[in-house]
């Protein structure tokens, strides 16, 4: 079985197959090792077959079970949609708003290996370019690079970044640390919570620390890479080494005759050791 030809070149991409599921998890495990980052294309919709395909690759996290996002038929699947209700509350995936990069399950340790998403429905499509939901691939070492080429303070921006910052749990942890395969001085791991820069702002002004993450944020913001996930898109990312997020997505809108409706967007994630 080989890759496809992507439509991106940094993203190899694979085409699903059930018959060869087996082979197909070893391909894409070694793919995420070289390149980081996965596609498969042509996954079904159907919880089961997720949970039975990535096991494969490494075993899942149950973190979401009993939780009332977790799919019924998975507790391991998260299930993302656009709830108004939710959205109303803030929480955080239910959002109309983009959803900056970030690391899944940012505060366990040992850091999850693996962060993976299937598109079980990307919803509207036909809004301008940003507000339809295109995903966000954050490669960590290519924000590094950028903040290295810019700084010449760079050193010292690392080291704050290397050193305890306080989390929202109370406990402080590095934000970037070594990985022991690193293949050069940029290849760092990172566990960036959603919502840490907002946290630092309230509980930290005026501290390294923050002007550290927001400068580091800025630089993976610049540095993301936005894909448009189609129906059946499976994306395996290096959790270590590549943040997630989204550009906005519109929520609800009303026809012609003022009927509303929702945004059938639906998104199923899972973390793997
Ligand atoms: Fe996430």
């Amino acid at each position: 079985m080989r890759p496809l030809t992507s439509d991106v070149a940094w993203l190899p991409a694979f085409v699903y197959n059930h018959t060869e599921a087996s082979e197909l998890a070893t391909h894409v495990a070694e793919a995420v090792t070289a390149r980081g980052v996965a596609r498969v294309a042509g996954f079904p919709g159907d919880a089961n077959e997720l949970v039975a395909f990535l096991a494969m690759v490494g075993p899942p996290l149950t973190y979401y079970g009993g939780d009332t996002g977790s799919h019924p038929d998975q507790a391991a699947v998260w299930r993302v949609r656009y709830e108004h209700e939710a959205s109303l509350r803030g929480e955080t995936h239910a959002l109309e708003g983009p959803l900056a990069v970030h690391s899944s399950q940012s505060l366990l340790e040992p850091r999850p290996h693996y962060f993976c998403m299937l598109m079980v429905n990307p919803g509207w499509q036909d809004n301008e370019r940003g507000f339809n939901g295109e995903s966000l691939l954050a490669p960590w070492a290519e924000a590094f690079k950028a903040l290295d080429e810019e700084n010449p303070d760079y050193d010292d921006l690392l080291h704050t970044l290397m050193n305890p910052i306080p989390f929202p749990d109370g406990i402080a942890r590095p934000l970037a640390y070594r990985l022991d395969d690193a293949y050069d001085d940029h290849d760092l791991g990172v566990r960036l919570k959603s919502g840490l820069l907002a946290y630092l702002r309230d509980s930290q002004p005026g501290t390294a620390a923050l002007a550290a993450t927001e400068r580091f944020v800025d630089a993976a913001r610049r540095t993301a890479r936005t894909v448009q996930m189609a129906a059946g898109d499976l994306v395996v990312l290096d959790n270590d080494r590549w943040g997630h997020g989204r550009h906005s997505v519109i929520g609800r809108r009303r026809d012609a005759k003022a009927r509303v409706h929702t945004n059938p967007r639906e998104l199923w994630s899972l973390t793997l050791q």
